[in-house]
């Protein structure tokens, strides 16, 4: 079915979003030198590459008005009168927009992760960097067939991108720096997703979005780690007004970011004014705990590629944010790679046990 159909108001599908290419297209005549953590990475994007078609299981029905099994506690309204007046029917059809935004910003966050990384092999000067981000490629790709196929076969709605993602994503891509691919993509919206990504992989009751997002986040562990070691590489070489130009635009993008978290989008469908919103959600205190918690990734990747200026630190100390910088990045990534590792083996004992159960069941229907 054709997304325009799917959409929660008119997009016209037929339109494609245009940002004029910026900055240079770069060769490189040097083929044998590469960073070996660099090297590394590519290789293990190679070695875990996955599809979705067949690693996923899609048989899995979803009830959309409850796709994530969320507790009623986390919801913003919950305990307001507001809560009470939506009735169990609005609720229910509050949780599908709610699941459904997240999903298509999800969804549409993946399509620009595909297109800067494919802008980084563009444009990043050495070879390693390149080959490194021609898997991301693929892996982006394979995202967004995940979250397509989610969206279309499950939920049935989908939600037009969130003004403040379009707004990073347009200041990412129209920049002829061939960092600020890295920088606002790799660091800030992918910081971002992986935590959100996060916080649903673990609270979720679901087993479908439960697959998709631990799967999901076994790949992201390895962007991050990317744009990281990228990072500080390049930024260790920059003078103090060029490192002042990136502070400035990784505070401005973190600030659309805990704008973009609110969904003002699902609560103006369900006639809440952005007013009485604001106030509702500023005083949720799972909200403002959720809020925080997506900075997780961010701030401490922000402070290991060397963008830790005073400004920046006071920036993050008035989000609230700022002893998020002493969270340990490779311990959390390593626990998204063992994550995928468990759910796998757990998965994978539940057939061998029901496939032995079907052979038991055959010998004792032959013995009796
Ligand atoms: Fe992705
Ligand atoms: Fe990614």
């Amino acid at each position: 079915m054709s997304t325009r159909d799917l959409y929660s108001r008119p997009v016209d599908t037929g339109r494609r979003w245009e940002i004029p290419m910026a900055g240079n297209a770069r060769f490189t005549w040097e083929y044998d030198e590469g960073r070996a953590r660099l090297l590394d990475l590519y290789q293990k994007g190679k070695d875990k590459q996955w599809d979705a078609a067949g690693r996923i299981d899609w048989s899995i029905e979803v009830d959309p008005c409850d796709a994530f099994g969320v507790p009623d506690q986390a919801s913003p309204l919950y305990g307001t009168e507001y809560w009470d007046k939506l009735g169990e029917s609005g609720r229910r059809e509050l949780r599908m927009h709610q699941a459904s935004w997240q999903f298509s910003q999800f969804l549409h966050g993946e399509q620009g992760a595909m297109i800067c990384a494919a802008r980084i092999v563009e444009c990043a000067p050495d070879l390693d960097a390149k080959f490194y981000s021609a898997t991301q490629t693929m892996d982006e790709a394979r995202h967004v067939e995940t979250f397509s196929r989610f969206l279309h076969t499950k939920l049935g709605l989908v939600y037009p991108i969130n003004d403040q993602l379009q707004s990073l994503l347009r200041d990412t891509l129209s920049d002829s720096r061939w960092d600020m691919p890295y920088l606002g993509m790799q660091v800030l919206i992918e910081g971002l997703a992986l935590a959100a990504f996060g916080v649903a992989r673990d609270i979720t009751r679901k087993p479908l979005p439960k697959q998709i997002l631990t799967y999901v986040m076994q790949d992201e562990a390895r962007h991050v780690a990317f744009g990281r070691m990228a990072l500080r590489d390049h930024y260790r070489q920059l003078s103090a007004a060029e490192l002042r130009e990136r502070e400035d635009f990784v505070i401005e993008g973190c600030l659309l970011m805990r704008d973009r978290i609110r969904q003002y989008e699902v609560w103006e469908n369900f006639g809440f004014p952005v007013k009485t919103m604001t106030r509702i959600l500023e005083g949720a205190q799972y909200f403002n705990m959720y809020q925080s918690f997506l900075f997780t990734r961010i701030v401490p990747c922000v402070k290991d590629i060397g963008l830790w200026s005073d400004r920046v630190r006071d920036a993050y100390d008035r989000m609230g944010v700022l002893d998020l910088s002493r969270q340990d990045l490779d311990a959390l990534m390593r626990r998204d790679e063992e994550a995928a590792d468990a759910l796998d083996a757990e998965r994978f004992a539940a057939e061998e046990e029901a496939r032995r159960a079907e052979v038991r069941a055959v010998i004792e229907e032959a013995e009796t």
